[in-house]
């Protein structure tokens, strides 16, 4: 558990102390696009899941201080373990790993010896270890797609995008039941009044979204394609159901748009806003790079066992692995 923050730091110019930070540790800072906006004007790098691991596999910083959550940090370290990475709060989870125990899912996993595990990065490492390809929601359609039709598969731990890629794809995944409190708070009800308000103002979703919210989207994808569609939609008004923080992206590429975050059940988008995502700050953010703690450390025979499906991510993500290539890691 990440320590409250005792000292006093509001005499501090937080940004200019970061930065020096940054130099002097060699840090680079990667943010998710859920994070608070001043973070996200701060990080080297904003991006979905897909981009930042790809980032943090690539880096030839000392020092990774990821602005995100802590499954995304941890596929940080499991492609880079020679480098520092730290996370600004510790306690930044996420409701789909808490879903998925690892000695459930290896349970479900020996249930179905003839099922191959693809499972969604929101997960542990323990997960990613018992799992044979990780999908992001960016990399999910291409890799299903490189899969055999005849492949039985298991898909954790998001029901949702596991049955929006069942419903797109007409393959029969064995879904977990896990759930993004986040998405699943969407209101239908709210969000057609919304569009009543807005006619013609197409609606962007995350597949994490349950299909009462999907089924009324114009467009369906992670947040770095709802941030493309959302720089190519031809009107002045978009309908966002995700992460509101992503707006932030919106605004700054196309100040003259409006984009509105979709409803929760009581009309206000608050509840939709991640209360993990929220836990990272500016001052945790400059203790973690003053501290380098809190720090991700892993066993490495956890972490290599990790690697493995997330490199077949990668390297299907990229299309570099033919259908020959698939199959139970
Ligand atoms: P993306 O891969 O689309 O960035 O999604 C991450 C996430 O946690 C969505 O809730
Ligand atoms: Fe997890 Fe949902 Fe938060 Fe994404 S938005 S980190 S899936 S709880």
């Amino acid at each position: 558990m990440t320590a409250p923050i005792r000292e006093n730091l509001s005499g501090l110019d937080l940004r200019a102390e970061i930065d020096r930070l940054r130099k002097e540790r060699n840090a680079v800072i990667l943010a998710h696009y859920y994070q608070k906006p001043e973070i996200q004007d701060l990080a080297d790098f904003v991006g979905d899941s897909l981009e930042l691991s790809r980032k943090a596999a690539e880096t030839d910083a000392d020092v990774i201080a990821f602005c995100g959550v802590k499954f995304m940090a941890e596929t940080a370290k499991i492609l880079s373990p020679e480098k520092i990475v730290v996370l600004p709060d510790m306690d930044a989870g996420c409701s789909l790993e808490d879903s998925c125990p690892p000695e459930q899912f290896a349970r479900f996993r020996a249930a179905h010896p003839d099922h191959i595990a693809l499972t969604y990065i929101n997960c542990s490492a323990a997960v990613k270890a018992l799992s044979d390809i990780i999908v992001t929601s960016s990399s999910a359609e291409t890799i299903i797609s490189q899969i055999p039709e005849d492949q039985p598969i298991i898909f954790g731990p998001d029901r949702h995008l596991g049955g929006y890629l069942n419903r797109k794809f007409g393959r029969e995944m064995l879904l977990w039941p896990g759930v993004c409190i986040v998405h699943e708070a969407f209101s239908e009800t709210e969000l057609l009044k919304l569009k009543a308000q807005h006619p013609g103002a197409p609606v962007a979703a995350h597949p994490e979204c349950p299909p009462h919210i999907v089924d009324h989207a114009d467009y369906v994808g992670s947040t770095s394609g709802i941030l493309q569609f959302a720089k190519s939609f031809p009107g002045d008004t978009l309908i966002v159901a995700t992460e509101p923080h992503i707006i932030h992206q919106m605004e700054l590429a196309l100040p003259e748009k409006n984009f509105i975050g979709a409803p929760g059940a009581d009309g206000n988008c608050n509840c939709n806003i991640c209360p993990y995502m929220a836990l990272n700050t500016m001052e945790k953010l400059y203790v973690a790079l003053r501290d380098l703690q809190p720090r991700i450390e892993m066993d490495e025979e956890l972490r290599l066992a990790a690697r493995k499906s997330l490199d077949r991510m990668l390297e299907m993500a990229s299309g570099t692995v033919g259908k020959g290539d698939l199959g139970r890691a």
